[in-house]
C-alpha cells in the first residue's frame, strides 16, 4: 500500500470517525457489546451497501474501539472457501486464534473479529463451495464475524441460513453536507486551499463515494496548493470521462437503452474494442439462456460490421456495430439483472499482449545478439538464437558468459530458458553470473589470497564493439 495514499492515510482509526449512518454505527457497537457480555443474539453481522461508503473502516474501527484482533479474509478469492471453513471449525470449538487463523490454545485472548469482505463475490459462484463454508462460519462461530456485500439480493436469495442467522445493517451513501466536512479537514490538514467550487464538483461527482471523493481530492491537490477555479473546470471535464466498466454496467446490468447509449458516446472507446469487452462479460451478468442467445446473436452482427469495416475501409460501419454492442446486447435481457458483478478485462486482450510482450522480448535479445555479430536482428532472431538457446539451456558455462557479455536481463534470461523470472533456477544463475563478473572485473582481489605475489594481468577482453566476434568465442 503506497504511504501517500489518502483513503488509507484519512481512514477512520475508530467508529467515532466513520461518518453518516449513525443507526448502523450504533447497532454495530451495540452487538459488539453483546459479544463482550457473551451471549450475542446475532454472532454475525452483514455490512451491505455501495463502494466507499465506510463498511471495512467500520468493521475495521470496531475492532479498534473494542481492542478485538482482526482476521481478514477476502473472500474474493475461491481458495478462501477453504480457508473459511477452516476458520468456522476452529472457531468453534476453540477459544481463539492469531490474526493469520492459527489456532492457539490459550483461553486468555481478546476476541476476534473476522472480516469477510467482498463477499459479494463467493456468492456469485454458486459452485464455489463458499455458501456453505460461510453459512457454517455464521452458524458456528465462537467469533464476532461481519460479512460485507454490496448487494443483499445475491445473499438472501442464495442462503435463507445466512439471511436468517445474522443481524443486516444496510449502510447508505454518504451526504454531501456530511462529505464536504471531510474533505474540509483533509484540505486544512494537507494545508491545501481548495476553492468552493472545486470541492462541489468533487461531491457532486462523488455520487455518495467517500473513497471516491478522497481520491479526487487528492488527484487535484497533490502539488497544487493554490488552487483556482479552472481546476473546478478541468476537474469537471476529467470527471465526465466514463469508464468502460460504466458502460458495461449500462449495457450488461441495467436495461435503460437510452442511457447506454450516452454512455457509449462518452467513452472513448472503438466498438471493436467495446465488442470484446461485452464478449467477454455477457456470460457474468446473463444468466438466461434465451437472454444469451439473443445477447450473442447481436455480437456477431457486430462482428460482421466490424469485418466489413475493415475489409472496405469504410467507417460508416462502425455505428451498425455500436448498435448491435449496445441496443442489442441491452436490450437482449428479458429484465434488468441482480446482484453485484466484477467485470473482466477481455481475455483475448490479455493474451494479445502477452504474447506481445513475448515478441518485443524476442526482438530484445535479438538485437544484442546482433550487436556481437554483426547480423541484422531478424537473421539473429532467426539463425542465430535458436542455436544459441539450445547451448545455453546444455551449457552452464556458456550461459554464464553470455549472460555478462551481453548483459542479459534477469527477465531475458528467464525467456530463454522458460521459467519463471522470480524461479530458483533463473535467480541462481543470475547471481552466479554476478560472481564471475565481479571477479573478472576486479581480479587483483580474489576470494582466496594468490600464493605467490607475482601480479597477474588480467586478460582483457577484446571490445566486441566494430569487431566481428562469433558468438561461439564466449
Ligand atoms: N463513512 C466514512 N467516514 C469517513 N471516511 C470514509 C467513510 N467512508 C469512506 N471513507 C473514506 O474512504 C476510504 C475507503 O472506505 P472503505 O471503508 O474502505 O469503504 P467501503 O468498504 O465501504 O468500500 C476510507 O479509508 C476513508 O478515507
Ligand atoms: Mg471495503
Amino acid at each position: 500500500m503506497m504511504a501517500d495514499d489518502w483513503t488509507e492515510l484519512y481512514r477512520p482509526q475508530g467508529l467515532s470517525e466513520v461518518v453518516g449512518n449513525p443507526k448502523v454505527i450504533k447497532d454495530l457497537r451495540q452487538w459488539a457489546i453483546s459479544w463482550e457480555e457473551g451471549h450475542p443474539v446475532h454472532k454475525a453481522v452483514v455490512l451491505m451497501g455501495p463502494p466507499g461508503v465506510g463498511k471495512t473502516s467500520a468493521a475495521l474501527a470496531l475492532a479498534k474501539d473494542l481492542n478485538w484482533g482482526v482476521v481478514e479474509m477476502n473472500a474474493s478469492d475461491q481458495r478462501n472457501a477453504e480457508a473459511i471453513k477452516r476458520v468456522a471449525i476452529r472457531g468453534s470449538r476453540s477459544e481463539t486464534f492469531t490474526d493469520e487463523g492459527e489456532f492457539l490454545s490459550s483461553k486468555d485472548g481478546r476476541l476476534k473479529l473476522i472480516i469477510l469482505d467482498e463477499a459479494d463475490n463467493i456468492f456469485g459462484r454458486e459452485d464455489s463451495g463458499g455458501i456453505p463454508a460461510i453459512a457454517e462460519l455464521v452458524a458456528n462461530t465462537q467469533q464476532p464475524v461481519i460479512l460485507i456485500v454490496n448487494d443483499f439480493y445475491e445473499l438472501s436469495r442464495k442462503s435463507s441460513a445466512i439471511k436468517n442467522s445474522t443481524l443486516q445493517l444496510r449502510v447508505s451513501r454518504v451526504q454531501a453536507g456530511t462529505m464536504r466536512n471531510v474533505l474540509r479537514r483533509i484540505a486544512i490538514d494537507q494545508e491545501l486551499e481548495v476553492p468552493q467550487r472545486v470541492f462541489e464538483t468533487i461531491i457532486e461527482n462523488s455520487n455518495g463515494d467517500m473513497r471516491a471523493a478522497v481520491r479526487d481530492l487528492q488527484a487535484v491537490g497533490e502539488g497544487n496548493l493554490n488552487m483556482d477555479e479552472d481546476d473546478a473546470f478541468v476537474l469537471q471535464s476529467r470527471m465526465s470521462v466514463k469508464s468502460m466498466y460504466d458502460l458495461m454496467r449500462d449495457i450488461l446490468h441495467d436495461s435503460d437503452v437510452r442511457r447506454a447509449r450516452r454512455t457509449q458516446m462518452d467513452v472513448d472507446e472503438t466498438p471493436d474494442h467495446i465488442m470484446m469487452w461485452l464478449d467477454e462479460n455477457v456470460p457474468l451478468e446473463y444468466k438466461d439462456p434465451e437472454d444469451l442467445h439473443r445477447a450473442y446473436l447481436h455480437l456477431s452482427r457486430s462482428s460482421m460490421f466490424l469485418g466489413r469495416v475493415y475489409r472496405r475501409q469504410y467507417y460508416g460501419f462502425w455505428s451498425y456495430a455500436n448498435d448491435h454492442n449496445v441496443i442489442g446486447v441491452c436490450s437482449a435481457k428479458s429484465r434488468p439483472n441482480r446482484g453485484w458483478v466484477q467485470y473482466r478485462f477481455p481475455s483475448y486482450i490479455m493474451k494479445m499482449s502477452r504474447s506481445k510482450a513475448l515478441r518485443s522480448m524476442r526482438t530484445g535479445i535479438a538485437r544484442k545478439i546482433s550487436e556481437h555479430t554483426h547480423n541484422s536482428t531478424r537473421r539473429s532472431a532467426q539463425d542465430v538464437l535458436p542455436y544459441m538457446t539450445e547451448i545455453f539451456r546444455a551449457d552452464r558455462e556458456f550461459r554464464v558468459s553470455m549472460i555478462n557479455e551481453m548483459r542479459l536481463s534477469t527477465e531475458e534470461v528467464a525467456f530463454i530458458l522458460e521459467k519463471k523470472v522470480d524461479s530458483s533456477e533463473v535467480k541462481k544463475l543470475m547471481i552466479e553470473s554476478e560472481k564471475a563478473r565481479a571477479l573478472k572485473e576486479r581480479p587483483e582481489s580474489p576470494a582466496v589470497p594468490a600464493v605467490d605475489d607475482k601480479e597477474e594481468k588480467p586478460e582483457k577482453r577484446p571490445e566486441p564493439k566494430g569487431k566481428q566476434a562469433s558468438l561461439f568465442e564466449y
